[in-house]
């Protein structure tokens, strides 16, 4: 391992991840372990300089006080108790405040002049103690990566070719629901640049016809969904002597669903809803990353800048944005104005700056005219939404004049549209998605 580490030991407190983020953006390198880490995992972990143990009000689950195990203590790694009455060992204080400039210049203290790690802490040294483990535990054994083209399974695409070349099978399911470029730029970059194993599946059809007549969202997120997985389940049987599952998993996948302390333990081991009886193991390089972690990572693999800064896309695509039962020339429509839509706000410089921005056709018509008659088609609905975690979000103030661009555009562009519509509505009550 080429980083020393700084080990939170969880009892529930609340700022656990702010507190890791923070030691890593010291450049030290952190992670979070159950209160309850055994005395081999906790000496299976190279370069741990010193334990963290973050308290607060949290250490009592069920009304029982849980405790942080005793050979923690007896480990001689350096100890920061941070509101633990318990300390048996080492610095305590009595809380970690977020934005707290003397919390900061606790940490400060405590990593680097009572644990002496040092701020080696960065992408480069990531990837190359991911690929060495890569290596190792892989050999010369075959894996397989469900490549949607999203900024982590890309992230995982690029990390697992440098480590393994070939080994890698990237299978590509091109679902019909894409937007513009989307499956052109996968193979693009990871066939043709980066020469990678990728099976490509254009499966449009396949998904159309199960999603024809459907308008409820729920069923076809379902139904798009179970058909993801048995179009993929189908080009792993054609496989041989795949042994093992590439996945993207990131850290706030693992510490936002709970921990031991926090009672909703879910399992992240679930292979997307693949059968049972096709049992691989599972290689997740990006386990201990934040978001913005995966993007440097991928930045510093080479992948392309709107690959790695891509805006959040849901799964089930532009089917939850081609409102009602899906119609292909309504599919066809949508995807031209969302292309424009990308276009114009990345000709504004507003592609870094809006969180997520889109277009969604209605499952209705409207009247208008073109070519001095009458005409009814459909309206073309854009949003740009601002947002920090996806649970509230507020309308991007668009200057008129590119709004009246972009409308322009769509109108002479996209066949079958006659009126564009901008939504001014914040979250709540509207959510992002229409559907
Ligand atoms: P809402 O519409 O709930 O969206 O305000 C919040 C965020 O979640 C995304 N979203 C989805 N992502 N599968 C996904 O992977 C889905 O079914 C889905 N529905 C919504 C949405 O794009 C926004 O970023």
């Amino acid at each position: 391992m080429k980083q020393d580490m700084i080990l939170i030991l969880d009892l529930g407190a609340k700022d656990n991840v702010a507190v890791a983020r923070m030691i890593r953006s010291l450049g030290v390198y952190s992670e979070i372990k159950a209160h309850d880490i055994s005395a081999e995992e906790l000496a299976a972990l190279a370069n741990v300089k010193g334990i963290i143990i973050n308290g607060g009000p949290n250490n009592i689950v069920d009304g029982q006080t849980i405790e942080v195990s005793e050979h923690v203590f007896e480990s001689n790694i350096p100890t920061l108790a941070v509101n633990y009455e318990n300390a048996k060992a080492g610095k305590s204080i009595e809380s970690l405040g977020e934005d707290d400039e003397s919390k900061k210049a606790t940490l400060k203290d405590f990593i680097f002049n009572t644990a002496k790690a040092q701020a080696n802490w960065n992408m480069a040294n990531f990837i190359a103690d991911q690929v060495e483990l890569i290596k190792k535990e892989v050999g010369d054994k075959k894996v397989l990566l469900a490549l949607s083209g999203g900024v982590d399974s890309s992230v995982v695409a690029a990390i697992l070719i440098k480590a393994i070349g070939k080994q890698l099978t990237c299978v590509h399911v091109n679902h019909g629901l894409m937007r513009k470029g989307e499956s052109e730029q996968v193979i693009d970059v990871f066939k043709h640049q980066l020469d990678a194993n990728l099976i490509y599946v254009d499966a449009t059809d396949r998904f159309l016809d199960k999603l024809a007549g459907v308008d409820d969202p729920e069923r076809k997120r379902k139904i798009i969904g179970a058909e993801f997985i048995r179009v993929f389940e189908e080009e792993a049987r054609k496989l041989e002597g795949i042994e093992f599952l590439a996945q993207g998993t990131i850290y706030p996948d693992i510490v936002e669903s709970g921990t031991k302390t926090a009672k909703v333990v879910k399992s992240h081991h679930n292979v997307g809803g693949l059968p049972a009886d096709m049992n691989f193991k599972l290689i997740e390089p990006l386990y201990y990353l934040f978001k913005d972690e995966v993007r440097t990572c991928g930045v510093e693999l080479g992948l392309p800048y709107e690959m790695v800064y891509r805006q959040p896309f849901p799964g089930p695509g532009l089917g939850v944005r081609c409102l009602g039962a899906i119609t292909r020339d309504r599919l066809n429509a949508l995807r031209e104005a969302d292309a424009i839509l990308r276009e114009e706000f990345k000709n504004a410089g507003l592609d870094r700056k809006v969180w997520q921005y889109f277009t969604i056709i209605p499952d209705f018509r409207s009247t208008g005219v073109k070519d001095n008659a009458r005409c009814y088609e459909w309206p073309v609905i854009i949003r740009a939404v601002n947002t920090v975690d996806a649970m509230t979000a507020t309308i991007e103030e668009l200057d008129w004049s590119l709004l009246k661009k972009i409308t322009n555009r769509i109108l002479n562009e996209v066949q079958g549209v006659n009126r564009v519509c901008y939504d001014l509505s914040p979250k709540p009550c509207a959510t992002i998605e229409f559907e």
